[in-house]
């Protein structure tokens, strides 16, 4: 099997990167799965011809997993026409070329293709509406996705990912917690974080599973983080109690903490589709934040 990973200096693109490292140590048979990892460098997502050159300079994969976004929340404001460019047309562009090489294609998404006015757990079917730039230009690259190849491929949303790797809320509040003694944190946005290494491992399953082998298999959108719910707030004291650091948080709210792109209020995602089609089970969210500062966010 011959694997194409995008999105390599990311958070998830190196997640998986580390559980590949891991597995090939362990298993010892470096072959049985070949990852290509790419990065901007050898595959631009903004750039049309650049990712027609990388394709067609390249023998064919039998999986491409697009872990590459414009995830930049608040610039999206700003750069539609580039968000645009990367988190849609540049998906409708992977999912022909994945359809040209009778490829399959895993996609990630994210919670925020929702309008977080829900008071319940949303669900796969559940009506879409982004309330940003960045959910909208999501949205669309799903759509287009599932058009050009309604069989072959998945797409998974995730929400509030964070790890060892890049800039997310974890590393932000550890940083910022050593700098100051107190902090104002949003306390009326709800949520459950998804530690990368969970979904990275998720990811691996599906690919290894019988369900996602079946040639000509329907494609379908699946809802995935750590279990639970939360506020940025409680997530931060929780950060700090893991952490030993000792900086008080005081709860405000989006409206005292104005952002140049609006974010949903609750964006809770039920995942027992992920769970019945793959057998992928979620951990509650304390247990893999605790791995992800013991192992690596605090050096
Ligand atoms: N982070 C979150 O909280 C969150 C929440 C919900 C859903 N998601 C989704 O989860 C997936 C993985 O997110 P992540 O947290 O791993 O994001 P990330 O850490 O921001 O990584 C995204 C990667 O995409 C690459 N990229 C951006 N523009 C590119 C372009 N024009 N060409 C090629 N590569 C480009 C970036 O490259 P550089 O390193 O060179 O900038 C970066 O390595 C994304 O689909 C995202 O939308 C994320």
């Amino acid at each position: 099997m011959r694997i194409l990973v995008t999105g390599k200096n990311g958070q998830l693109g190196q997640s998986i990167n580390k559980l590949i490292n891991i597995e090939t140590k362990i298993e010892n048979n470096p072959n049985s799965n070949k990852y290509t990892f790419v990065g901007r460098e050898e595959l631009d997502l903004s750039s049309e011809s650049s990712i027609s050159h990388y394709f067609d300079n390249n023998n064919k994969f039998d999986i491409i997993i697009n872990c590459a976004a414009y995830t930049q929340v608040d610039k999206a404001e700003q750069e539609a026409e580039l968000a645009n460019q990367v988190n849609h047309l540049a998906v409708k562009q992977l999912a022909s070329i994945a359809n040209e090489q009778q490829a399959k294609l895993i996609h990630v998404s994210t919670d925020y293709v929702f309008d977080g006015e829900s008071d319940k757990p949303y669900t796969e079917t559940d009506k879409t509406n982004p309330i940003n730039v960045y959910g909208k230009t999501k949205l669309a690259g799903e759509k287009a996705l599932q058009a050009v190849m309604p069989t072959n491929a998945i797409i998974i949303r995730t929400s509030w990912v964070y790890s060892e790797y890049g800039n997310n809320f974890v590393k932000t509040m550890l940083r910022l917690g050593k700098e100051r003694d107190e902090l104002n944190v949003v306390s009326d946005q709800i949520g459950s974080p998804t530690y990368a290494t969970d979904l990275a491992n998720a990811i691996l399953n599906i690919v290894q599973s019988i369900e996602f082998k079946e040639v000509g298999q329907k494609t379908q959108v699946y809802h995935y983080s750590n279990a639970g719910k939360v506020s940025w707030y409680d997530f931060a004291k929780e950060i700090f109690k893991i952490a030993k650091v000792d900086c008080k948080v005081n709860p405000i709210t989006m409206q005292q903490y104005p952002m140049p792109a609006k974010r949903p209020k609750n964006t809770l995602m039920n995942k027992d589709k992920i769970v019945k089609v793959f057998n992928i089970l979620h951990s509650p969210w304390r247990g893999p934040l605790e791995l992800c500062i013991r192992d690596g966010t605090q050096g």
